[in-house]
């Protein structure tokens, strides 16, 4: 039997299948587009997530040579926070508004006054209102599109969609929920206060379980669809940074994960209900029971890297002499490639960066690139390099991106470590965590261990380990993970004092750089 695990993701869908014993088989993604009617504006169409959805996994379970019958149970993982609206026919109501959609300015600011003040909000919520968040979405659609809000009957998250096209039912778990600010994240349930204080009727709401907890079956009406027995359990599953978690095996205090993607992630598991007093880190439940989270999220991690290497960089194979490269076919014989221009790639950049002494010679680059979450919940942070003179180069530049980046999680780092949670291990994931040079600069900078492990599935395979939680495979999520993950890889701190010194004399200057320039940002 086979256990599948499907991320609907921004960009597309993953569907993984995995052995009961935790063996990746196949994954297959299917990609579908996004679009941005207006600046600021992000929204999705649902008909394409499920579109998407029964395509990979048709996909991923002829690549494995499964049948139906062979899927034991499904978990379900996907982007957080983006908001879907059904009638009472079922029928969807509107484009989704997903996570990175930044039109709800206002409406948070009047979320915040209407429940009496951030403080009270975070009592309630545990979190600030972010635009990103779900709440300030149902808020806006009633402000400004009353003829669609008037026929609403459900409100359901991105893959709590694909759970009701499986399945006909309406339900969610709590780490999802967590991001819609009409949670209780403390209690793990809907929070009456604020769904009576926004006059958002709690029938709206999809019932909530565990994320290891069956919530649903695939229904008959839609086996042949999708390609699955009616009848194969679904699991609660988990927004995709707390199925992530589960997928890279941080699920006790003690470990913390560290991901450079486009946006970067410091997430750590608590055994107890923990938030930042100023709700500077998100804080949400965890996909075990009795487990929560907080998380500092990055807007421009590895996509600062990426602009960097577009815009900035693309100059330098010019210097390299003339576009011309020649490939060496034996050792007697090149033959030119005329036209031929290799992108810059990222090994390029980063063996740059390498090259360069350790705080880049007093050049700091500000990572705000799409303004910040975490450590400052601002929109209108900007991205800067400060301190260039003469003397850097390009590759000055390139290092001062991948610290700024580092500093920029450090920071979130910092905020865990001062809730009072352990951290003894940092585990680095996504693209850069590729780089030998990001890692041993994230362990230098953290002053903790990084390591690797053996899978980079992330949240597919974190939801495909509940799938046999929910069905018995495994007792527990806990164990599920310690019998499929093992660290593969460990980097120590560097115990040179002259490096360790020149970090925390660069961090300084950054940590400084921020509120100094803060008022400027706003009037840009
Ligand atoms: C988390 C967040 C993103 C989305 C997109 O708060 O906004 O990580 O879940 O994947």
């Amino acid at each position: 039997m086979a256990l599948l695990g499907i991320d609907l993701g921004t960009s597309g869908v993953k569907a993984l299948a995995i052995r009961e014993d935790g063996t990746p088989l196949a994954s297959a993604t299917v990609e579908y587009p996004l679009s941005t009617p207006r600046p600021l504006w992000s929204e999705q169409d649902p008909a394409d997530w499920w579109r998407g959805t029964c395509a990979a996994v048709h996909a991923v379970l002829a690549m494995a040579h499964l049948s139906s019958a062979d899927v034991r149970a499904v978990g379900l993982s996907g982007q957080m926070h983006g908001l879907t609206l059904l009638d009472r026919a079922e029928t969807v109501l509107r484009p989704a508004i997903l996570w990175n959609d930044q039109r709800t300015g206002p409406q948070c600011e009047e979320i915040t006054r209407i429940v009496g003040g951030q403080h009270h909000l975070l009592e309630l919520t545990a979190n600030v209102m972010l635009p990103g968040f779900t709440a300030p979405k149902i808020v806006w659609v009633r402000e400004n599109e009353p003829q669609v809000y008037a026929q609403v009957a459900h409100i359901l998250l991105p893959k709590d969609y694909i759970r009701y096209r499986m399945s006909g039912e309406f339900a969610t778990e709590v780490s999802d929920a967590s991001g819609m600010l009409l949670f209780d994240v403390r209690h793990r349930t809907w929070s009456r206060d604020m769904l009576d204080a926004l006059a958002i009727p709690a029938e709206w709401m999809p019932r909530t379980a565990e994320s290891h907890e069956v919530t649903a079956y695939v229904s008959p009406s839609v086996a042949d669809e999708i390609g699955l027995t009616a009848g194969t359990p679904i699991v609660g599953g988990g927004g995709d940074n707390a199925a992530g978690a589960v997928g890279n095996g941080v699920v006790r205090e003690g470990t913390v994960s560290a991901s450079i993607g486009t946006s970067g992630v410091v997430f750590a598991a608590s055994e107890k209900f923990v938030m930042e007093p100023e709700g500077k880190l998100h804080a949400f439940c965890h996909a075990l029971p009795d487990t929560w989270h907080v998380m500092g999220v990055m807007l421009s991690a590895g996509g600062s890297l990426r602009w960097f290497r577009d815009v900035i960089a693309a100059g330098r194979q010019e210097n390299r002499g003339s576009g011309l490269e020649s490939v060496n076919i034996n050792s007697n014989s090149q033959i030119p490639l005329s036209n031929h221009k290799p992108p810059i790639g990222y090994d390029d950049l980063m063996a740059d960066a390498d090259a360069i002494q350790p705080g880049t010679e007093g050049l700091v680059f500000l990572p705000y690139l799409t303004g910040e979450r975490c450590p400052y919940p601002d929109p209108l942070a900007r991205g800067a390099f400060v301190g260039l003179t003469l003397r850097h180069t390009q590759a000055h530049l390139t290092r001062a991106v991948v610290e700024g980046v580092t500093f920029g999680l450090a920071d979130s780092l910092q905020l865990v470590r001062d809730l009072g949670i352990r951290i003894d291990e940092v585990r680095a994931i996504g693209g850069g965590a590729r780089s030998a040079v990001w890692r041993q600069m994230l362990a230098d900078v953290f002053q903790t261990e990084i390591t690797l492990i053996n899978s980079s599935e992330g949240g597919a395979f974190g939801v495909a380990l509940l799938a046999g939680v929910g069905t018995g495979v495994w007792a527990n999520t806990r164990q599920a993970c310690d019998a499929t993950l093992k660290v593969t890889t460990r980097v120590e701190p560097t115990k040179d004092a002259a490096v360790r010194r020149a970090y925390s004399d660069a961090y300084a200057r950054y940590r400084e750089l921020y509120p100094a320039l803060a008022g400027v940002f706003a009037r840009l």
